[in-house]
């Protein structure tokens, strides 16, 4: 018997592979509009809720008080009323409370208002590693609804074809990103076709957080690219310039850009790195996926050399390690953290993001429903409920 029969007879069934990847494929897509018809009805948008006056307290640092009694005397964004009669009030009404104290403070002003003042930068930051899974795109939402909640205004970049991120800002990849509409339109080598960064921006459900979506197109930037430096025929900035000069563009509109990255190190990546000012690099705390960041390392090192010597300078302002979906009761994980601790010492992050169910389910759902208590250890907040129209 051939090698090929005798690994079939282990492994089962003798359908052609083509065939068969395609039956698979239709079965699973098929499963999942199902799903998704079921628990995301096609007119159902995602809404962000209302927050009670204690938790616009926490937020804002604007004592109970000071909200109710401003709400009485009609002072201020007038909160809506539950069916208790408690005050809730929308994030943009929080947002206009900011601005007004900062108005009536300007010495506390970062206090209540901490975007970023005449002569900061804004803050690009890159979520990368090739490896799949170790939650770049659940950090890039947690981390954008944490800095919107504080007033920050945010831009979330998709720069991945699978685009779980656009995905968990409501926009569908497949139904609701239409051709050219991605940040593809913005990088693309065609003069005809491309499009100036802010036309491909869009609001998104959560106040202060606009998105730029992706969906499989932005797979061509990394076909494209190949072929341009070969025949060197392009007029205009070379491929890893074009993502950074595009986001200057909107410069002054954001206080940080997000960058969720493809699980790969190819033209994208690359771009988003040499974009960045900051990196978050994610990494799961399991010896497979620390042996392939330092695969991912090493070899951003390489192409970081290969930058500077075409002349391109990258200045981040920081890099750190976030170890993610961590259990602290599973001793071979502790183990690993132990480890990057002793190597990196402070460049890893001493708040982990712990692996949780809620997280989980959340993103089988399409719907983020807590902010990650990491980020400022705030305290889990439920931010998003689908509406049901
Ligand atoms: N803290 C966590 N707890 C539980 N599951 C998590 C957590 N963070 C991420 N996940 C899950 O792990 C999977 C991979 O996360 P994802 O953010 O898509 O990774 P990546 O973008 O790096 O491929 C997703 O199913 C996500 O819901
Ligand atoms: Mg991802």
């Amino acid at each position: 018997m051939a090698i090929a029969n005798r690994v079939e007879a282990v492994v089962g069934s003798k359908e052609d592979a083509g065939s068969k990847i395609m039956r698979h494929a239709g079965l699973l897509s098929g499963q999942l509009q199902q799903l998704r018809t079921r628990m995301y009805p096609p007119k159902s948008e995602k809404t962000l809720r209302p927050f009670l006056t204690n938790e616009v307290s926490k937020l804002t640092s604007i004592p109970d008080s000071t909200l109710k009694l401003m709400s009485t005397e009609g002072r201020g964004p007038v909160p809506s009323r539950l069916e208790n009669n408690h005050r809730v009030y929308t994030l943009a009404q929080i947002n206009e409370l900011r601005e007004l104290f900062m108005m009536q403070k300007p010495s506390d002003a970062l206090r209540f208002l901490p975007r970023r003042r005449a002569g900061e930068h804004l803050q690009v930051l890159a979520i990368a590693n090739f490896k799949g899974g170790s939650a770049k795109t659940t950090t890039c939402v947690h981390l954008a609804h944490y800095l919107a909640l504080h007033g920050y205004r945010v831009l979330a970049l998709d720069l991945d074809p699978q685009a779980s991120l656009s995905a968990l800002f409501g926009a569908q990849p497949e139904v609701d990103v239409g051709a050219n509409e991605t940040i593809y339109a913005a990088l693309r080598y065609d003069d005809a076709e491309r499009r100036p960064i802010h036309d491909i921006i869009r609001k998104t459900y959560f106040d202060g957080i606009d998105l730029i979506p992706g969906n499989l197109e932005v797979m061509e930037y990394e076909h494209e690219t190949p072929r341009i430096l070969a025949n060197k025929s392009s007029s205009g900035a070379i491929f890893f310039e074009r993502l950074k000069l595009a986001l200057s563009e909107v410069e002054a509109d954001y206080d940080v850009v997000i960058l969720d990255t493809p699980p790969s190190l190819g033209f994208l990546t690359l771009s988003a790195i040499y974009a960045a000012t900051s990196m978050i690099i994610t990494v799961h705390p399991a010896m497979l996926d620390v042996a392939s960041m330092s695969q991912f390392l090493l070899m951003m090192g390489d192409l970081i050399s290969v930058l500077n010597e075409s002349g391109a300078q990258l200045d981040q302002d920081f890099i750190r390690y976030l170890v993610t979906r961590h259990d602290p009761n599973d001793a071979p994980q502790s183990q690993v953290v132990a480890m990057l601790r002793h190597l990196f010492g402070s460049d890893v992050l001493l708040p982990t993001a712990i692996e949780s169910t809620a997280v989980e389910a959340a993103g089988l759902a399409g719907n983020v429903r807590y902010t990650n208590s990491n980020w400022g250890r705030l305290g889990a907040i439920p931010t998003s409920v689908p509406a049901r129209r």
